[in-house]
């Protein structure tokens, strides 16, 4: 029957649509400040685990100089954002369906001073996200490593906000470094910690009581413990195989804590009004703010 057709494709647009009322999309940014503690794979898995409950997923490769994402998931990028800025392609066009239906966008070195887009440039990219097509539940940001202007944009934009750590001083002093930057510079106040590569739940959970002791002491924040992910061989597997481990290994340990995160995101508090909105996240991307960038240049 034709009617609800129209309904579903009505739905679709309003929902990423400025004026739209209905479903806000919720934004979420990955980050750690130390590289190389799994924030691209905990990005790539808690997409396809949120696909898997029935969220439509987008997954944002917000690491511009590397780009991993479409690598970690074996993809074939034929055009990327900076395409989008320059106008050649609408952002429909250069999305790469990933496993589960999720939708990547892939990184591009050129926007990775997104402060110093022209106006056109600016415009540009905040109508590419109000006319995209696709529905869109949850946008994942996967950041880059590091405490650099480009990271602290992109968090700052997003409403939930991961700090991946693991059990290594650097990843928690530099986890506490990028707290503190953005607490103080720009006054985020809510963290979501999670623990990876650790050998059971209760390591996660010292290692978020260690953060939490030290952000109470010298910080006006509020860390929530969002879980732990294992060690698990299986997950370097399906690295080595370009698939994410929760559609490779599901029944492995670290795709089973991936399921379990995703549940616990899809139960988070849902943001409501125009800041749930694509593009009102693409306009605070964009937003200069006086103190981003100054002493962390990238
Ligand atoms: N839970 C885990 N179990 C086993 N190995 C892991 C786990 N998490 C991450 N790794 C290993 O760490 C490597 C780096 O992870 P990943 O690329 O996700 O880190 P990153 O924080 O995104 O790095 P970068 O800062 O360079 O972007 C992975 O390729 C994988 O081999
Ligand atoms: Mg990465």
């Amino acid at each position: 029957m034709p009617a609800p057709e129209r309904v579903d494709t009505m739905g679709d647009i309003e929902r990423n649509s400025a004026a739209g009322t209905s479903a806000p999309v919720r934004v979420l940014a990955v980050t750690s400040g130390k590289g190389g503690v799994g924030k691209t794979n905990v990005s790539v898995n808690l997409a396809t685990a949120l696909a898997g409950i029935g969220r439509q997923v987008m997954l944002m490769d917000a690491d511009l100089g590397l780009a991993n994402v479409d690598v970690v998931l074996g993809l074939q990028t034929k055009a990327n954002l900076s395409h989008v800025v320059r106008g050649e392609y609408s952002l429909d066009e250069i999305l790469l369906e990933g496993p589960r239906g999720i939708q990547v966008v892939p990184g591009a070195s050129g926007v990775a001073r997104m402060t110093t887009l022209s106006q056109a440039e600016h415009a540009g990219l905040i109508r590419a996200f109000s006319e995209l097509r696709v529905p869109v539940d949850v946008l994942i940001v996967d950041t880059p490593a590091g405490i650099t202007p480009g990271v602290i944009q992109f968090t700052r934009a997003a409403q939930d906000v991961v700090v991946v750590v693991c059990d290594e001083p650097a990843s928690m002093t530099d986890a506490y470094a990028l707290i503190k930057v953005l607490s103080r510079e720009q006054g985020m106040d809510r963290f979501h910690i999670l623990a990876n590569r650790v050998r059971d739940e209760r390591e996660g959970r010292i290692l978020f009581r260690k953060m939490a002791a030290v952000c109470d002491r010298f910080l006006d924040v509020i860390l929530d413990y969002f879980g732990a992910i294992p060690e698990d061989p299986l997950l370097r597997q399906a690295v080595q195989r370009q698939a994410a481990v929760t559609e490779l290994y599901p029944g492995s340990p670290a795709g089973r804590a991936f399921r379990n995160l995703a549940i616990r995101v899809d139960h988070w508090p849902r943001q409501s009004g125009p800041q749930g909105h694509l593009e009102f996240f693409v306009e605070r991307l964009l937003e200069t703010r006086s103190g981003a960038g100054a002493p962390w240049e990238d």
